[in-house]
Order: C-alpha cells, then structure tokens, then sequence
C-alpha cells in the first residue's frame, strides 16, 4: 500500500481522514478525487500541498466518470482506494433522491469497475450504521444482521454495500467494509445537527430539534471514526464489514443539552419542530468487532459534542462564509415552513 485514492476527500470525514494518513505514514501518497458538491470545499484541504509536497495530490472530478477515475489509477499508479464520496444528508435524500441513486449506487459500482480493471486493487468502502434502520429494543446491530434501510439516503448505501460484497465474491476483488456511527468534529458541513446547532446558537437562532429529540444517537469524534478505518484497511480481514463507534447511545435532546452548557447559552434556543419523514427513532451498533482489533475511541460521545463546540467557536473563517451562501436557500427551504410543536 503506498499510492492510496480517497474518493470525497474534499468533505467532512474525507478531509479528516487525508490529514490522518499524510501525518501518520510518511511513505503514502494521497489523491483525492472530488466533484466539490456543496459539501465539498477546498478550504478542508488548503494547507496540505505546502505541507507535503507531491505526496498530496487533489484532481476535481465525479466518481460516476469511469474513465476519469480509470486515468487517475493509472496516472498516479494507485494500489488502493477508499471511497468516502457520497450524497449524504437525509433531509437532502428526502427532498431530493436523484443523486443519492447516482452518487452512492452508481458511483459505487463505478469504482468497483475501476479497482477490479485495474488488477484488483484493495477497495475500502465507508458506509454507516444507518443501512441497518431502525433499532429496536436492546438489541445492538452486529455486522451480519439484515439491512433494513428506511430513508433513500440509507437505501442507496446499503446498495452500495450489496455491491461491494457481490465484487469481493464475484471477481475476488479485495473489500472490506466499515459502517460508522455518527460522526462530529472539525469541517463537518453545518446543514449536519452537531454543527448547525451551534452555529445557529452563535448566531443567536433558535435550535430546531425534530419532534420530541428522544431519538437516539452514537456521536463520535471524527477522528476516532479515521483511525477505525485506517485500522480496517490495514488488519481487516478481506470480505468482512466492521462497525465504528463508541457503542453509546445518548439522546438528541441530550446532545442538545450539552452542546448549549459548552456555549454557556440557556435551553430556551430549543424549539421542537414537525419530525423528519420516516425518522429511524434509533441506531445503536455492537462494536466489538472493531474493539478485537485494538482499536477504541479517545472521546466519549460528550466529549466529541462539547470538542466540537469549541472547534466551530474558534473557526469563525471557515463556517461564516458557508452560512451566507447557498446554505440560506436550502435551510429556508427546510425550516422555513415547519411547524413548531413545542
Ligand atoms: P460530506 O457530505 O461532508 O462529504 C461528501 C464528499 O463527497 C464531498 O466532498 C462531496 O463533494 C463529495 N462527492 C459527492 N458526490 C461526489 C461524486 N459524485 N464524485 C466525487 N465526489 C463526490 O460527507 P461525510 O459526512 O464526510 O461522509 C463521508 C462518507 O462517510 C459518506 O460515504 C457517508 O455515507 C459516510 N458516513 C458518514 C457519517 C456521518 O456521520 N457524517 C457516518 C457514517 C458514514
Ligand atoms: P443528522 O446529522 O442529519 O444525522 P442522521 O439523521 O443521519 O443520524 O441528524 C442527527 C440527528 O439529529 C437525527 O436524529 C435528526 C436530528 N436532527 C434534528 O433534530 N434537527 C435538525 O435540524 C437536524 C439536521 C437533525
């Protein structure tokens, strides 16, 4: 492993993810390709050209365009590639599920396409706890249960998923997959709970909390989510799918709670809000699998909120631009007409 393709390098995890390999092997190159969608921004990865020299390279570019993908392969001799790139907002899969389909399905077998043409590169595939829907009572999803995708978003990476298996048995293309819990931390796109929150708090705007925010959710920090993956590429077993996260589940009226003690601001910014459609109540992973590893999360999920708190107060530059943009279009478009319950 050396010349490593990161696909959707640009947004949230990708960027995180980039920093984490240039830092922690001095002997891999990294190319990132990316569309630059709203989500992706070049910002999340302005320093790296200066601070590593050509053991960085970014090529602007669309997972569905195979002979792009199959240039970049071949350009920069790469041996092997881990695939961020997605659509990946619910509420923007249920307004809009088109490029959910393309992106995460087609774009998916696109790569599968390259990695299996270019003499069956190692392909890592990022997916999320989401494909395995709602959870039930106590139980926590193993990597063998069944996949019960509820919203497009879910359904499109569960296919992606169905894929990535189907190549591994099929041509013996070498995949493993990780399935990760919510992620939060530096550079996540504030249409996201975590950083919308906050940002709306410090801009003294109320904090829409869907319906009664018992939901449930496990909030890790992005960077234990990066180190998860790295573990996975490097001593997975080939073929097998591993969850990543802290295995604690809180509530989103919890997250809420301790997001607004971190800023010192009152509860009263809470406003319940009409529920998203189809809204999974909650998602809860068994993690042992990934914990027989070795690996385990440096932040509890309280600490990656309050963590991520003080990265959006510090980081002013990089979320106030964001916001002015095409970001107001699409939260009218969201809020502007949802009820207020309570
Ligand atoms: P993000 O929306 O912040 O970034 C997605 C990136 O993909 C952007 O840079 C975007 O420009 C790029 N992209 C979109 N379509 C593309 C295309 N057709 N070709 C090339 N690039 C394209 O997302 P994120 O939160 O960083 O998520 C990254 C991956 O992790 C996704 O696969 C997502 O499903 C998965 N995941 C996310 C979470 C989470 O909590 N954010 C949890 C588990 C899994
Ligand atoms: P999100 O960050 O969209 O992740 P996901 O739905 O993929 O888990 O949302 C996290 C949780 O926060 C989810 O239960 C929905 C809820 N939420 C709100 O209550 N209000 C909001 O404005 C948003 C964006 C999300």
């Amino acid at each position: 492993m050396q010349n490593i393709l990161v696909t959707g390098g640009a947004g949230f995890i990708g960027c995180n993810y980039v920093r984490l390999m240039l830092e922690k092997y001095s002997d891999y190159r990294v190319v990132v390709i990316d569309k630059l969608t709203y989500a992706g921004r070049l910002e999340n990865l302005q320093d790296l050209a200066e601070r590593y020299g050509d053991r960085y390279a970014f090529v602007q570019g669309d997972i569905c365009d195979g002979a792009a993908i199959d240039g970049v392969i071949a350009q920069y001799d790469i041996d092997t590639i881990v695939n961020f790139a997605a659509e990946t907002h619910v509420d923007r899969s249920i307004l809009e599920p088109d490029a959910f389909v393309k992106t995460d399905v087609l774009g998916t077998y696109t790569l599968l396409e390259s990695a299996r043409k270019g003499g069956n590169l190692r392909y890592h595939q990022i997916s999320t706890d989401e494909v395995y829907g709602h959870i039930a009572g106590d139980h926590n999803s193993l990597e063998d249960d069944k996949m019960m995708p509820r919203s497009p978003y879910s359904a499109s990476k569960a296919a992606a998923d169905h894929f990535v298996h189907a190549y591994h048995i099929t041509y013996g293309l070498p995949v493993t997959i990780s399935r990760g819990a919510n992620n939060i931390g530096p550079y996540q796109y504030p249409e996201k709970v975590v950083p919308l929150f906050v940002t709306n708090a410090l801009a003294g705007e109320s904090l829409p909390v869907y319906g009664d925010g018992q939901q449930m959710r496990d909030y890790q920090y992005v960077v234990d989510h990066c180190e998860g993956i790295d573990l996975v590429l490097h001593q997975g077993v080939i073929g097998e799918v591993y969850n990543i996260g802290t295995g604690k589940e809180m509530t989103n009226l919890a997250m809420v709670e301790i997001l607004l003690d971190e800023l010192n601001l009152p509860r009263t910014l809470i406003r319940h809000v009409e529920d998203r459609q189809g809204h999974d109540r909650r998602y809860s992973m068994d993690v042992r699998k990934i914990m027989s590893l070795g690996w385990e999360p440096s932040y509890t999920p309280e600490e990656a909120i309050r963590a991520s708190v003080r990265w959006y107060v510090d980081n002013r530059w990089w979320w106030e631009p964001i916001r002015s943009g095409e970001f107001r279009e699409y939260y009218q478009r969201v809020y502007g007409n949802r009820k207020v319950i309570a």
